[in-house]
């Protein structure tokens, strides 16, 4: 049977990209599958967050990832710093990783360019790390947002290599596609991410939300309220589908094809489907906040579940490598 293993990083709130990008597929598929789920915390160093905030965002993911669905009775939901083998297997990985590989990752080039300040040796060997999540419990299917496909690739790379040199040890993890791998942004211009500022927060009250919508970019050609709009090309209507209904869609395209409906219009229908989602989200994660010792204990429990499967892999790779 397949093992699936994702990680999400703490850094900043979940927003609607990562919602449909990845934590729609793990409840989906916790269901089928044995499913490792990571809060990852030592990628997120990369950008050396303030100690305790880290801490707090940690836990503030747990009760995200576990409002939007995700269930410790199916998954082991854990935090990343509690498995070591993680680092461990890393380090292994990292004396067959080229550096040649390192240099072609895109989303390197991206952060670096983020935080000039900071191009540490972690932001480097980020893939790494992300391949020793994943192999470490020797998962082969891994549901992510197309940005991570790069890193995937990679870490096949990696797998290919080592089962190369000391024999067939690890699966080659294959990406499990989303409906909206990558989700773009407000601004229309980039995808979804907390770091360009331009996102709709997974937790924000609709006010918040409408507020924002009112400043994103529809069809540049719309200008006045009388013109005909392009739904295909409208960033906001690509936002119906993925919460609106078939028939909705539909309408508003149609609608807004013929300018019987003003942007504004389309962007309140939007608001109030995207509440239905979001709503009973935030309402579940304000109750999981209440229990803060609960977050604590479904964390430890998985921390140790996970740690146990980590170990097996460590106490083969040991053997075949030589240590
Ligand atoms: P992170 O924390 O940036 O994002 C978490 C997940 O959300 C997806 N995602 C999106 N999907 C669609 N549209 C978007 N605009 C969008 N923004 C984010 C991401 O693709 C991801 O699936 N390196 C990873 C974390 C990681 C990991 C792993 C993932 C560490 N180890 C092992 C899988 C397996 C990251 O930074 O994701």
């Amino acid at each position: 049977m397949s093992r699936i293993m994702s990680g999400i990083q703490p850094t900043g709130s979940l927003h609607i990209g990562n919602y449909l990008g990845a934590l729609l597929n793990w409840v989906r598929l916790q269901e089928e599958y044995e499913c490792y789920f990571s809060i990852v915390d030592l990628h997120a160093l990369t950008a050396r967050p303030e100690p305790q905030e880290l801490r707090l965002a940690v836990r503030e993911l747990a009760i995200g990832v576990l409002a939007s669905g995700v269930d410790p009775e199916r998954a082991v939901l854990f935090v990343q710093s509690q498995v070591p083998e993680h680092s461990e297997l890393a380090w292994v990985f990292s004396c067959m990783t080229q550096m040649g590989d390192l240099n072609r990752m895109t989303q390197f080039k991206d952060k670096s360019q983020f935080q000039a300040d900071n191009i540490n040796a972690g932001l480097f060997t980020y893939p790494v790390l992300q391949a020793a999540d994943i192999l470490i419990y020797r998962a082969d299917r891994v549901p992510v947002g197309e940005d991570q496909v790069q890193h995937l690739e990679l870490a096949r790379e990696i797998v290919r290599r080592f089962n190369g040199i000391y024999g067939q040890t690890f699966p080659e993890p294959i990406v499990v596609p989303a409906k909206a791998p990558r989700v773009m942004g407000l601004d229309g211009e980039s995808k979804m991410s907390k770091s360009r500022g331009n996102e709709i927060g997974l937790f924000e009250e609709p006010e918040e939300t409408m507020k924002k919508l009112r400043g994103a970019k529809t069809d540049p050609q719309r200008l006045r309220r009388n013109d005909p709009g392009r739904p295909e090309i409208c960033n906001v209507f690509s936002y119906h589908g993925y919460f609106s209904d078939a028939a909705t869609c539909e309408q508003i395209a149609a609608d807004c094809r013929s300018a019987s409906i003003g942007c504004v219009d389309c962007k309140q229908s939007l608001a109030g489907n995207l509440e239905k989602v979001k709503g009973p989200i935030r309402e579940r994660a304000q109750e999981l906040r209440a229990n803060q010792g609960a977050i604590d204990e479904i964390l430890n429990e998985g921390g140790n579940r996970a740690r146990a499967v980590a170990k097996e892999t460590m106490d083969l790779v040991r053997e075949r490598v030589g240590l």
